[in-house]
């Protein structure tokens, strides 16, 4: 920021969507520098935010962090002061920030609020801070926060390619408008799930399967890449069901180092299989809806535009007897500056 700037820089407010992995990274080849083991895909949930706002003042003792309008836990607040302290080795800064959060959203339940929370917080820290990046290196920076967060950077469509070191960033695969998809989330528990992603990325090579699934994933990758440009549905939805199983039988199969009282890692519950049973019986009925996880319990349900009111209608239903509750996205934004900046 340089000698003779005033104390209290501008506050500058950016806005964020959670991302859903439709190609998963799971496992690091290098867990300091959130370095990949294999490139991923993604889209941007526009029915989901976050909005930070960061405000750098010389006259603060200590970064402050206010998440959701509550104080955050010591290991959030030092999650974030880290990232800032990256913003200001960056700037050439010392002075410390005051950064107000807030999700539109419940966290721990499989929407990956850590992924809007980097990309919101790499944005408008940098911004705050006086710096203008370019989007590869937002994405890279965010990156380092939370992995995933990288791909919260670009609009609507991501690829997040595996790179070794700056050059791991996400690109745009397609701008949101390019396809209308409908992605409806079930969430039922919002309590923060027991193994966190951290978690589960270093105990996936432990999987007997976890090379197989490596090996599988170019051609995923490939045929991914190529239905999203295509739009071609069936062959997206399959693929990005078949391949989100595949994460889960990592997880299952896992060896959790620090906790050898369990054999796997089981992020589903009861209703995320009653979900999946509702799924394949829908689509033998003629709807053609495929669905996706992440680390967390919720469903994510892809459908073509045409469908939305007639898969929403078939939740309704089923929700009926399991709980839970519904949030509605198409492709989203990338990250944006809201205010200030
Ligand atoms: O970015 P992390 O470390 O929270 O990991 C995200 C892991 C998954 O959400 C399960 C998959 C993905 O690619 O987003």
């Amino acid at each position: 920021m340089g000698e003779g700037v005033k104390s209290r820089l501008p506050a500058v407010t950016a806005m964020a969507h959670p991302n859903l992995a439709l190609v998963k990274y799971w496992g690091q080849r290098d867990a300091a520098r959130q370095l990949p083991l294999n490139a991923s895909i993604s889209v941007n949930l526009s029915g989901a935010t976050t909005t930070t706002t960061v405000q750098f003042d010389a006259a603060l003792e200590q970064d402050e962090l206010e998440l959701n309008g509550a104080p955050p836990s010591p290991a959030a607040l030092a999650r974030v002061s880290a990232h800032l302290q990256r913003i200001r080795d960056l700037a050439g800064s010392t002075a410390c920030a005051r950064v107000r959060s807030r999700n539109s959203f419940p966290a721990g339940i499989g929407i990956a609020s850590s992924a809007a929370g980097f990309a919101a917080l790499t944005l408008a820290g940098t911004r705050a801070a006086g710096l203008t990046l370019e989007a590869r290196e937002l994405s890279a920076l965010a990156r380092l926060g939370s992995g995933s967060a990288c791909r919260s950077i670009p609009d609507g469509f991501a690829e997040w390619l595996v790179g070794s070191g700056e050059d791991s960033y996400a690109v745009q695969l397609a701008k949101p408008e390019h396809w209308n998809l409908q992605i409806v989330t079930v969430y039922f528990d919002p309590k923060p799930k027991a193994i966190s992603s951290l978690e589960g990325h270093r105990a996936a090579p432990s999987s007997p399967f976890f090379e197989a699934r490596l090996q599988q994933l170019g051609e995923t990758l490939n045929t991914v890449r190529r239905a999203v440009l295509e739009r071609d549905f069936g062959t997206l939805g399959m693929a990005v069901e078949r391949e989100a199983l595949s994460l889960h039988l990592i997880a299952m199969s896992s060896r959790v180092a620090e906790q050898p009282q369990l054999s796997g890692i089981y992020y589903w519950q009861p209703q995320t299989l009653a979900l999946i049973h509702a799924v394949q019986r829908w689509r033998t009925e003629g709807l053609e809806v495929y669905f996706t996880l992440d680390a967390g319990p919720a469903v994510h349900l892809l459908v073509e535009a045409a469908n939305r009111a007639a898969l929403l209608e078939a939740v309704g239903g089923a929700l009926g007897e399991l709980g839970g509750q519904v949030l509605v996205s198409a492709p989203g934004m990338g990250a944006r500056v809201v205010a200030g900046g």
